[in-house]
């Protein structure tokens, strides 16, 4: 076995999830997910099509249709994309799994915000690339970019920055002043940014969507989207995705799609496309509910003698600590799911300047799940 993947760490997330396995009395704000089902239109249109017998392969890019739509979904809410800029995807860990291996190989440099979800980073240590990780900064409880710090980690010897935004798990975002000079900067050292914007829509602040590299960057700029059904449209299970690509980089992709999954099963673009159609009315919707969702859990969580929380802008989590309890989150959320029945993520699960703080998981359609996972919360604290 090649020595990179003997280093890849597992999931800190998987290690607390199963200390809690067999036991239904511990409430899950582990994995980032919500816990309601995909909407009905989603599942019809997916059955309609088994039903008609699309069982087949289908283009590597994915259907046409469901490209055309997705260059409207986006061109309507960013700068125009057309559809020769799309490839559809088997998710958006499949989307950043082949810009990977699009840019980044054998002792390659690859420069990456952090904390963030394991996967971003593991990606390009698979591909046997060196990851320099650029952390931000937590401020009472918010985590801060010096962009300075960036700027100056990205040289000509980078080939891809990473930067996911609204971030998971701290909720930070990129300002559009902050995006501006991370794109000037790439633009001047050649590097490829590869921006992880699944969040985007689940997005508390101004406007429909979180600000996006999209809404700054030419077509030719070496700039890769990397986005997912899976959290706006309620389709973690599906295994659905996309990627905005710059110009004359679809045969490449539709190349590694090939070699990877070959094409995302037309039954569930066929789905991707429902969801598309009625994103009108259901994404701001969910986004609502969300909001909603987060105010409580945040509010509560401030209650907390200790706890230093900010309210995210963006994402599905809230990200906090309790200086002096423990400074082993991994630990500690395996004592919460042991001793309390609270399944949280450890801070650690996302890098080492994460340790200490725990990740919870707030997209939930009952909202007394949130307040019964306070009270234990309080309990343990208390204790
Ligand atoms: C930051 C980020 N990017 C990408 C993904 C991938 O989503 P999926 O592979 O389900 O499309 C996730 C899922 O948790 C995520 O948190």
């Amino acid at each position: 076995m090649r020595q990179a993947i003997k280093e890849l760490p597992a999931s800190r997330i998987r290690e607390v999830a199963n200390a809690g396995i067999g036991r239904d009395d511990v409430l899950a704000f582990w994995f980032g997910e919500s816990d309601e089902v995909t909407p009905e239109a989603v599942r019809d249109a997916a059955m309609q099509s088994l039903a008609r017998g699309e069982t087949f392969y289908s283009h590597n890019l994915g259907l046409i249709e469901l490209r055309d739509t997705l260059s409207a979904y986006t061109s309507a809410l960013h700068r125009p994309v057309a559809v020769d800029r799309i490839a559809v995807t088997s998710s958006g860990v499949s989307a950043l799994m082949l810009a990977t291996q699009m840019l980044a190989g054998q002792g390659d440099e690859v420069v990456a915000v952090v904390p963030v979800w394991p996967n971003l980073t593991a990606q390009p240590a698979i591909m046997g690339a060196n990851v320099k990780r650029v952390a931000l900064v937590p401020r009472e409880g918010a985590w801060t970019l010096d962009l300075e710090t960036l700027l100056d980690a990205v040289t000509p010897a980078t080939r891809m920055l990473l930067v996911n935004a609204p971030n998971n798990p701290t909720g930070w975002t990129l300002t559009r002043h902050e995006q501006q000079a991370v794109l000037d900067h790439c633009r001047r050292t050649g590097t490829w940014i590869v921006a992880d914007e699944v969040y985007e829509r689940l997005w508390y602040g101004d406007g429909a969507t979180a600000p996006s590299f999209l809404d700054i960057a030419e077509p030719d700029d070496r700039l890769i989207v990397v986005h997912s059904f899976s959290k706006s449209f309620l389709m973690t299970g599906w295994r659905l995705g996309w990627m905005v690509l710059p110009n004359g980089h679809l045969d490449a992709i539709g190349k590694l799609i090939e070699f990877n999954t070959s094409c995302a099963p037309v039954f569930v673009q066929r789905a991707g496309l429902a969801g598309l159609r009625t994103a009108g009315s259901t994404v701001p919707a969910l986004a609502e509910r969300m909001q909603a969702c987060r105010d409580a859990l945040v509010n509560g969580l401030q209650r907390l003698a200790d706890v230093q929380v900010a309210l995210p802008r963006g994402g599905m989590y809230a990200f906090f600590r309790v200086p002096g309890l423990s400074d082993d989150s991994l630990n500690f959320a395996k004592h919460l799911v042991a001793e309390h029945g609270l399944g949280l993520a450890p801070g650690v699960a996302f890098g080492d300047e994460a340790q200490g703080w725990l990740r919870w998981c707030f997209a939930s359609r009952d909202p007394a799940r949130l307040t019964e996972g306070l009270a234990r919360l309080e309990r343990a604290l208390r204790l």
